[in-house]
């Protein structure tokens, strides 16, 4: 079980450690190996996504990434700069799937916008393809036409594209409560026509998943009017794109969210869905909680370690219960701690 580990900028190295001992700590004999991406890796080799970096990612089971990118970087030339590295990363592993739940912990009820009763016990998974859909086609681009400019991109999936994100979808539907939304715009585009056709042709391979589906707009409505109805969603990479930072924020908390993304045979990108908040950066106060439920969702979807998976996510769920909070989460009546406390608490939750 090979772990490359890439703490990246910002509060990255910070929170990364943090999610470190948790997996030591859990002695499955894990073999990490460090390496640079990101910001500090253009300044050490003026590439973002090094050789020896790929090499290691390449070679190990799952990729345990903290968060890349800062102000200093911010008036480097595009391919130099931080991003670049991550979107580097992410297709030179192909990972298509990219996973994000996001959960409403009833001891952070108060962070989310939406009324209590609306969102109390939220607990749904986005499964959104990453790596296809109109942010790829060809062709693409902006022309003169007829004296103005004209400016078009093109929606363009495969059916083995369709196919791959939706196995993994219904995969994680059979993993949890067995019902799965497919999100489309089949009214109006042909594409996503075929994605629908496409899912439910493999749900005759899932008989015991059920499988519904929901035009974009009626989604993005229904994820604020009763966001409670949803378990797994599947979607195209722009769909997703807008669904799950949707999704994301009906918790209201930046700091515990984590995300998988995924190639075809479970090797994966691990990594909280905050940056790299240069703004606290080095003051350890950050919230390491995203980054440690990364790494439970490492050991469910790369390792097939289930059982610690959950291990993990429930020793969260009671430090929370116990009332440790960082400053993004913190409420009057809890007690404040920084990132290394925090990463203590989960520590002796576990054992
Ligand atoms: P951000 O997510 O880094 O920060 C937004 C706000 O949330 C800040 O006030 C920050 O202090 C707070 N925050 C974020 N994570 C937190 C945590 N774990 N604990 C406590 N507070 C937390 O987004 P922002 O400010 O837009 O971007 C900062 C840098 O991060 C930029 O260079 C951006 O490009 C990069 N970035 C990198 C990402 C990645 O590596 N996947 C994703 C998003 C942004
Ligand atoms: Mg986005």
């Amino acid at each position: 079980m090979k772990i490359c580990v890439l703490p990246g900028d910002g509060i990255g190295p910070e929170i990364t450690a943090q999610a470190v001992r948790v997996l030591n700590s859990l002695d499955l004999k894990f073999e990490m190996e460090e390496a640079l991406l990101g910001g500090g890796a253009v300044d050490a080799t003026g590439n973002p996504y090094p050789e020896a970096t790929q090499k290691l990612a390449r070679e190990a089971d799952a990729v345990l990434l903290g968060a890349v990118g800062g102000p200093q970087w911010d008036s480097l030339p595009r391919e130099k700069r931080p991003e670049r590295g991550l979107l580097g990363i992410r297709k030179d592993l192909n990972l298509f799937a990219n996973l994000r739940p996001a959960i409403l912990y009833p001891e952070l009820a108060n962070a989310s916008t939406l009324k209590p009763e609306v969102v109390a016990g939220l607990d749904i998974l986005i499964v959104r393809e990453l790596t296809g859909d109109i942010y790829f086609g060809q062709p693409r681009g902006v022309r003169e036409e007829n004296g103005e400019r004209v400016g078009f991109n093109t929606m363009v999936y495969s059916e083995s594209e369709i196919r791959r994100i939706g196995h993994v979808a219904f995969q994680a539907a059979q993993k949890r409560n067995k019902k799965l939304c497919s999100v489309d715009k089949m009214n109006v585009l042909e594409c996503t026509q075929l994605w629908r056709d496409v899912m439910i042709e493999i749900a005759h391979d899932y008989p015991d998943v059920e499988l519904s589906h929901m035009l974009v707009d009626n989604a993005a409505m229904q994820l604020v009017k009763a966001p409670k109805q949803f378990d797994v969603m599947v979607t195209g990479n722009m769909f997703g794109d807008i669904l799950s930072d949707e999704a994301s924020m009906l918790t209201g908390s930046i700091g515990m969210l984590p995300s998988a993304s995924l190639d075809d045979k479970n090797k994966g990108l691990y990594e909280p869905s905050h940056g790299s908040a240069p703004d606290i950066a080095g003051l350890g106060v950050a919230n390491p909680l995203a980054t440690i439920l990364s790494a439970a969702m490492m050991l469910r979807y790369t390792f097939g370690l289930e059982e610690q998976a959950l291990r993990v996510e429930n020793a969260v769920k009671k430090v929370l219960a116990q009332g440790y909070r960082t400053g993004d989460i913190y409420e009057r009546g809890t007690n404040k701690v920084g990132t290394r406390e925090m990463g203590d608490a989960v520590l002796a939750a576990l054992a």
